[in-house]
């Protein structure tokens, strides 16, 4: 597998008003968290489990690589399932290189905590973005239950990668309780308790996404979720685990969804279905942010598709006004802040977002790669430490311009290609490449639509 690296060639492209509004019916790639929770849990399951529905994106092509590399046997079929022939919880082997992350924050983080418990040293590497983001979170209650980590080449006390990391057996369970709002280092501590005997416990006092807890139920795991006074999650799992082959469908990713959608929102005339999108509570707060601005968006045909639900969205071009977010609603749409600032730019009066600090160690520091390119497409905003105020157009068009820098991020790349789509002279992204870690087809896929996309 090849990742980006910075001096590669760049894939410049430009996103324009579309001749009419958007419409039809699509399907986004299948959900990242929960294919990379799909490859990682069905790796340690004792039998061949089944994943349809897979993204193959390269952030969980990097997860599938260090799964192989560590022993796990992943084969897609010719009708695109894929087949893992898992090696038990604690079975994972040595690996003979250096696991190769690429951009995915996701894939170190919970590879880490899956390591901590086995009996074996790993070196984790990324590329430019990955090499900058914090580790520290997920270093210090792994370390706690024995793993060691040092930097390489050697400099001490370093928490980004490359970093090498031995784990501990057995491990030591630990009750630890997150100091950040993070999905990741919950699943990385998760993960390291599968092969823990005893109980580990993880206290979140703000709830993230949680398809860990409901594929390692599913899984046949001993884990239990319950509530404290203050209304924190305390999920508890017994170690050493057991886990059953599964077959697993996984939906359509809403964080992927979220970029056709506010398209459809802020693009006249728009009229657009995206089928198959899980709206599990703690990841649609995007839709609930865009419902409370005048955003016509409907949830059909809810259903339940292998323990995560799911429904059809339809959405028609809208009216938005500026909104204020509640900051306690922010796991639930970590990821979609990007294009809610452009929802926000279109819309009609001030939009006021705080309590984002977690956006400024994502891919690029969001806060400041976003303020920096409205700004440069006419959008009227202004830079907090901890979000962005917006004044919105009300509706007419940005200007448009570019070339904006995405700094390896797909999330930025994405967002401002929707701004194109609302501009009067077209925006250009510098660089479309990293939009294959998670949307691999984007392009194709607003053009389905109607977006007149030049690729
Ligand atoms: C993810 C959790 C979130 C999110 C990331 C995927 C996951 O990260 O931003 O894209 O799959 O657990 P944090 O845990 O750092 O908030």
């Amino acid at each position: 597998m090849q990742f980006l690296a910075d001096d590669d060639r760049n894939q410049s492209m430009t996103f324009r008003a579309p001749a009419k509004g958007l419409s039809g019916r699509v399907a986004v790639p299948g959900d990242k968290s929960i294919s990379h929770r799909a490859l990682m849990f069905s790796a340690l399951a004792v039998g061949e489990s089944r994943v349809e529905g897979l993204l193959e994106g390269e952030d969980v092509l990097a997860t599938a690589a260090a799964l192989r590399a560590m022993g796990a046997r992943i084969e897609r079929d010719g009708e695109g399932v894929w087949h893992i022939a898992g090696v038990g919880v604690g079975g994972l082997l040595q690996p003979q290189q250096a696991l190769e992350m690429g951009n995915s924050g996701t894939s170190t983080r919970l590879l880490m905590g899956l390591l901590a418990s086995h009996d074996l040293t790993a070196t984790f590497t990324g590329d430019a973005s990955l090499s900058k983001r914090p580790m520290g979170r997920v270093i210090e209650p792994l370390s706690r239950m024995g793993a060691e980590f040092t930097a390489t080449p050697g400099v001490k006390g370093s928490q980004t990668l490359p970093l090498t990391m031995r784990g501990l057996v057995p491990a030591v369970p630990i009750e630890y309780r997150l100091p950040v709002a993070s999905a990741q280092v919950k699943s990385a501590i998760l993960l390291a308790g599968l092969n823990t005997p005893g109980i580990t416990r993880v206290i979140e006092p703000e709830a993230t996404r949680d398809h860990s807890e409901r594929m390692l139920r599913g899984f046949g795991a001993e884990l239990t979720v319950e509530q404290d006074g203050e209304g924190a999650r305390i999920i508890s799992i017994r170690g050493e685990a057991e886990l059953r082959p599964q077959h697993i469908l996984v939906p359509g990713d809403p964080s992927s969804a979220a970029f056709p959608l506010v398209a459809a929102l802020i693009v006249p005339g728009s009229d657009v279905t995206i089928t198959g999108i899980g709206i599990n509570d703690t990841r649609i707060g995007l839709v609930r942010l865009l419902q409370a601005m005048g955003g016509d968006i409907e949830l059909l045909d809810v259903r339940d598709e292998g323990g995560e639900p799911v429904a059809d969205l339809h959405v028609r071009a809208s009216r938005l006004r500026g909104v204020e977010n509640d900051p306690a609603d922010v796991p639930s749409m970590v990821d979609e802040f990007p294009v809610a600032f452009v929802a926000a730019a279109l819309a009609e009066g001030r939009s006021v977002f705080r309590g984002l600090e977690e956006l400024r160690v994502k891919e690029s520091d969001r806060i400041a790669v976003m303020a920096q390119g409205l700004r440069a497409i006419g959008a009227r905003v202004e830079e907090t430490e901890d979000g962005l105020v917006i004044d919105g157009t009300g509706g007419e068009p940005l200007a448009g311009g570019g070339p904006i820098a995405t700094h390896l991020d797909h999330r930025i790349a994405m967002s401002f290609a929707v701004a194109g789509l609302a501009s009067r002279n077209g925006v250009t992204i510098d660089d479309m490449r990293p939009v294959e870690t998670s949307f691999p087809g984007f392009a194709p896929l607003l053009n389905r639509i109607g977006a007149g996309v030049e690729a």
